[in-house]
């Protein structure tokens, strides 16, 4: 288990265990990969982050996940597989997010992206995402480091 602060001081536990701090976590965070790229999202107001939303009533997690993808990238999942689960401690109460890795079959051209202007394909991640006013908040705590660095040992 790893604690942190995240870019708005709020305190940060994450973990790569089986769903430590909910089984049913309101929330889905998703690290992509298609064709040697990392596939992400521009949101409208954040900026760049890696796709992810809330879970909808009736769906699992995985499910919302793979909407969430689709919604905001366009993307066909080929492969997901779940990585870890953190948990924010923010002002206005608590976030349980659930991260996984997916792999993209497809990217299809969507007329909507929701609050996203859909998808962003870059070959490598730039350093100091922290310092880079592009990048969304959720993408400048550890969970992002944490995650990439698990992920590694499975590509
Ligand atoms: P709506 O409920 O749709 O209006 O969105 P919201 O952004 O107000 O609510 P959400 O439940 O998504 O997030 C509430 C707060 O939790 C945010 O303002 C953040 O402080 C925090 N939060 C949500 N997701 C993350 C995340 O991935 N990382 C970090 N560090 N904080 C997060």
């Amino acid at each position: 288990m790893y604690t942190f602060r995240d870019y708005y001081n709020n305190e940060v536990k994450l973990s790569f265990q089986t769903e430590p701090f909910s089984k049913q976590p309101k929330h889905v965070w998703i690290i992509c990969r298609y064709q040697e790229h990392w596939l992400l999202t521009l949101h409208k107001e954040r900026g760049l982050e890696f796709p992810g939303g809330k879970v909808e009533p009736g769906e699992t997690a995985k499910e919302a996940a793979i909407r969430e993808v689709h919604e905001e990238t366009g993307g066909i999942i080929d492969d997901i597989i779940y990585i870890g689960q953190y948990h924010v401690s923010g002002k206005g109460g608590d976030v349980i997010k659930n991260v996984y890795f997916a792999k993209i079959k497809q990217l299809e051209n969507q007329k909507t992206y929701y609050e996203t202007n859909g998808p962003v394909l870059l070959k490598d991640l730039p350093k100091n995402i922290q310092k880079n006013k592009e990048y969304s908040f959720i993408m400048k705590d550890d969970v992002l480091a944490h995650c990439m660095k698990q992920i590694q040992t499975i590509i």
